[in-house]
Order: C-alpha cells, then sequence, then structure tokens
C-alpha cells in the first residue's frame, strides 16, 4: 500500500534509510572502535530479519527507495544474505547498497550479488599494508584487496566504491598512491572527513585533513575537473581531465550538505536516528514487539521523522558528540 511520502518538518523528503544490522566489527579502526572493542548490544535486542523487514516495507510505502546496509561490519552477521534476499524482494527499493570493511568479501561476495546487492562500498584507508594496520589494527589490506578483486568480476556490482577516512598526519601521503589506484582500477575512490564519531571522543577539528587540500594536492600531479553534483549526493565527484577514472570528496566537517539530506537510521536495537549526530533517538523495538500494528509504527516514524535536525553543529562551540560511535549507528 502506498503512504503520503515521508518528509521533515523543513521540508525534506526522505527517500534513503540505512540500517546497521550488527554493531559488531571485526576490525578497530582508530577513528571507530578502541582497540579493546565495546560492549555489543545484547542479542535479544538486536532486530531479527523478520523485524527488520517489516520496517523496511513499512518505510518503503512512505517512499524510502535506497537502502544501505552497515554495520558494525553487516557481513558478521550470521546469514546475512538471506536478510539482503529478504529485503531485495521489497517493492519500491530500488537501490540496495552495502558497506563493508571487505574483510569477509572473498567468502561472501556472490552470495550477496546474487541476492540482489546492487552497489558495494567498501572502506580502504591505506594502500600500504602497514599503515592499513596501524589504522585499522587489523593486517587485512591483501584480503581486503583480494575481496575487492572479487566482487570487481560481477558487472551487477558496479560502480563500487572505495571509501577512505581522511586524517591530518596519515592521509596526506595516501592522496597520490589512491589517486593512481582510481586511475588504473574500475573502483571509484571517495575521501571522507574525520567526523567526531570515534569511540573514544579524542576526535579534534584540527585532525580533520579536509577533502579541498587532499582535491589540491591531487590536482598539481593529475588535473581534476568538477562534476555537477547531484541532489541529496554525499560526495563531490571529480574526473580525471585526461579521462582515467573519477574520485570523490565526501566533505561534512569543512562543507556540511545538511540541506538537502534525504537519509534517516536504523540502529541493530531498533532505534530511529534522524542524523549521524542526533542526541535523541526513537524506540521502534519496543511498539514493534509490543504488538503495534502498522498505522501506529506509521505514526511513530511520521513524528520522529519531522523533527529531523536542520543540521549538524561539528566544529560549533557548545557541539556535542552522540555517546553511540559510527559503530553503533551504521555509516
Ligand atoms: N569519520 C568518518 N568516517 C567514518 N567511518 C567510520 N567512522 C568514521 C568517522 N569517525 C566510515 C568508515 C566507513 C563508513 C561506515 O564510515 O570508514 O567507510
Ligand atoms: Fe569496523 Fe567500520 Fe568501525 Fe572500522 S569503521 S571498526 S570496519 S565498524
Amino acid at each position: 500500500m502506498e503512504l503520503e511520502p515521508l518528509q521533515d518538518g523543513h521540508g525534506r523528503l526522505i527517500g534513503d534509510l540505512r540500517v546497521s544490522v550488527t554493531d559488531r566489527c571485526n576490525f578497530r579502526c582508530q577513528y571507530c572502535m578502541p582497540a579493546e572493542g565495546l560492549p555489543w548490544i545484547e542479542r535479544d535486542s538486536v532486530l531479527t530479519f523478520e523485524e527488520i523487514a517489516r520496517l523496511v516495507t513499512l518505510f518503503s510505502s512512505m517512499g524510502v527507495h535506497d537502502l544501505r546496509l552497515t554495520g558494525g561490519e553487516p557481513l558478521v552477521r550470521r546469514g546475512f544474505p538471506r536478510l539482503v534476499e529478504m529485503l531485495a524482494s521489497i517493492g519500491g527499493i530500488d537501490d540496495l547498497s552495502v558497506t563493508t570493511n571487505g574483510f569477509l568479501l572473498q567468502r561472501d561476495a556472490e552470495a550477496l550479488v546474487r541476492a540482489g546487492v546492487n552497489r558495494f562500498n567498501v572502506s580502504v584507508d591505506s594502500l600500504q599494508q602497514d599503515r592499513f594496520y596501524e589504522l585499522t589494527r587489523r593486517d587485512a589490506l591483501p584480503q581486503v584487496l583480494a575481496g575487492l578483486e572479487l566482487l570487481a568480476t560481477f558487472p551487477e556490482a558496479h560502480p563500487i566504491k572505495i571509501n577512505a577516512v581522511a586524517i591530518r598526519d596519515f592521509t596526506e601521503e595516501e592522496a597520490l598512491p589512491f589517486a593512481r589506484f582510481a586511475r588504473t582500477t574500475p573502483f571509484e575512490v571517495r575521501f571522507i572527513e574525520f567526523m567526531p564519531l570515534d569511540a573514544d571522543q579524542a576526535w579534534t577539528p584540527d585532525q580533520v585533513l579536509s577533502g579541498e587540500e587532499i582535491r589540491a594536492a591531487i590536482h598539481e600531479v593529475y588535473p581534476l575537473e568538477a562534476e555537477p553534483r547531484e541532489r541529496s549526493a554525499t560526495a563531490r565527484i571529480y574526473r580525471f581531465a585526461d579521462g582515467h577514472g573519477k574520485i570523490g570528496f565526501i566533505n561534512p566537517v569543512s562543507e556540511p550538505f545538511c540541506g538537502d539530506c534525504n537519509r534517516i537510521r536504523l540502529t541493530a536495537d531498533g532505534r530511529l536516528r534522524t542524523c549521524l549526530f542526533s542526541l535523541n533517538e526513537t524506540d521502534l523495538r519496543g511498539p514493534l514487539r509490543g504488538g503495534a500494528d502498522d498505522g501506529e509504527l506509521e505514526r511513530i516514524i511520521r513524528e520522529a521523522v519531522w523533527l529531523k535536525e536542520l543540521k549538524h553543529h561539528v566544529g560549533e562551540p557548545g557541539f556535542i558528540q552522540p555517546a553511540r560511535s559510527m559503530s553503533a549507528i551504521g555509516g
């Protein structure tokens, strides 16, 4: 059944839902998790596949057409390809993507593509094995690259995007290697500015390496030309002037793109977040398990979405970092 489109109080239509299917992860990236990990959400509190499918069905009848599955690391959730299959069959979802650290792609790429994933974002923060280890605390670069190579053999999975978090005094050295990588492989590399979503709450503004700084450094060696920005897109895309591939910059800190944000998020324990930086969230699991019908769930969702934050306040005085880190929110 088609319902009224989901809209917030600032006139933005919500078309993109990101579902975190687990807060667990097999990596410990410095900008996300502490070395010892985090207290995981209790298993009973994690939404079942059936619960996720019911909520996604409801969201899709309210106009959500893009679905992104994230974690933690989504591929560590047991039976994940089966969940993908359930969600791919929901009418109205025309884009089903997965954000992954790539570690388990060799095992799962085929099953995920067959189940209906049509786009992948793979996180790779360094192309040098020792520096990859330093940042993720896992010596896994060769395995991730092998997973990427396998993924690239499936035409249905393209375009494949690579996300590198940009951190001052680390990522400068990665800019040109990633530019060459983007020019010589089928992968679209995007740098994403380090945001205050680290569990250690150690983020400071001076640790952000801006997209503009990286773009300028690459442009000196490989001239870049801007592509037009698509509506609600997070990345600014540039093509290499000589026609060899593209590279992108996601600049949430230096150039916030909240104005046409069409995204909301569902955590693994069934809470709706209307912004990465929300300080409050709306419980959907309680009503869902308490027997709420779709009409009641719809009312709760609409009320929460109506209050979606106008913009984030990262870098402004008085900014408060949310208690959840990225791994418990879902990228
Ligand atoms: N700042 C920016 N990006 C982050 N990610 C995780 N934590 C942060 C952070 N603090 C990225 C990951 C992955 C996606 C889920 O979010 O690298 O690409
Ligand atoms: Fe895991 Fe992703 Fe967080 Fe790294 S950024 S620790 S891969 S959830």
